[in-house]
């Protein structure tokens, strides 16, 4: 029987790869065949990711890069493309959050400073998103064959307390997802996004861990409302990461796929 999720012959880059989530999923790609290139700032944590995909037996390597500065991926786009040939998949997986665009308990809306509101934007939806979609889905679109996936959130899809800006922004990307999806369909190119609930990340340590390591009493009634009872693990990406960029959803575009362990599914 044919193997729909193979990535053989595909080249993925992951933007963020550095990243908890980033790495993880860069790692599922590599392990379904793709050669994969992590795209980040920092090379030590680059280094390392391609070294834990080159150890199980996957190809990789580090490209510099940064999210916010369209040259600077251009010329990721390049060198990335005289390696391993041009990119036929695209992950968006740098953003997240900042501390100071979380609204203190029992602050008030009124006092979310507008630097901070324009920094999360920027983060997840122009480094984010937009700007490595323009960047690597041109060549998608003149190839008439590629597959974008954007790391949205559990926080799009619903009104978290506290984190507005963020989940306004991760709101947009799914928008984002669907306006690409259907503008790049004729070119066989598919875009979807993936949208964790809550997973431990460098991002979002302060929100869910006191300094002694403890959960925050945001982590735990985070756990108390996941019917699983727990954070996810960033290797649970993976599968629904390599599911979307692969043959076994070539019919799928615009979609968004949770994976939450059930959260969004729980009211009460
Ligand atoms: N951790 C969670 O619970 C969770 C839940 C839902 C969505 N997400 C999303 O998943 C994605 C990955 O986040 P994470 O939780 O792994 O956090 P993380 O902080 O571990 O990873 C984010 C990555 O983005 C990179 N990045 C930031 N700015 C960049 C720039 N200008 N250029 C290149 N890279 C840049 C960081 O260096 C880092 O490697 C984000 O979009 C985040 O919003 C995370």
């Amino acid at each position: 029987m044919q193997n729909i999720f193979d990535l053989s012959g595909e080249t993925a880059v992951v933007v963020g790869g550095t990243g908890a989530l980033g790495s993880a999923i860069a790692r599922a790609l590599a392990d379904a065949g793709a050669r994969v290139a992590v795209l980040g700032r920092n090379s030590e944590n680059g280094d390392n990711v391609v070294a834990s995909i080159t150890a199980a037996g996957g190809t990789a390597i580090f490209q510099k890069g940064d999210a916010f500065d369209k040259s600077s991926l251009e010329a990721a786009r390049d060198s990335i493309e005289t390696i391993f040939g041009r990119a036929t998949i695209l992950v968006n997986g740098a953003g997240g959050n900042r501390p100071d665009a979380t609204l203190p308990p029992g602050a008030s809306f009124f006092d979310l400073p507008l630097n901070a509101w324009n920094g999360v934007f920027d983060l997840n939806l122009v480094g984010g998103a937009l700007l490595p979609s323009q960047v690597w889905g041109e060549g998608m679109v003149e190839g008439r064959y590629g597959s974008i996936l954007n790391i949205a959130s559990l926080a799009g899809m619903t009104a978290l307390s506290r984190v507005v800006a963020y989940g306004a922004a991760k709101a947009a990307v799914l928008n984002l997802t669907q306006f690409l999806a259907r503008e790049w369909a004729p070119a066989n190119v598919r875009v979807n996004a993936l949208s964790p609930g809550f997973f431990p990340a460098e991002q979002n340590k302060k929100l869910l861990f006191r300094e002694d390591g403890t959960y925050s009493d945001r982590a735990g009634q985070i756990i108390a409302h996941t019917p699983m009872k727990r954070f996810g693990e960033a290797d649970e990406l993976g599968g629904a990461a390599v599911y979307l960029c692969s043959r076994a959803a070539s019919f799928v575009t615009g979609h968004n796929l949770v994976v939450d362990g059930g959260f969004s599914s729980m009211t009460i």
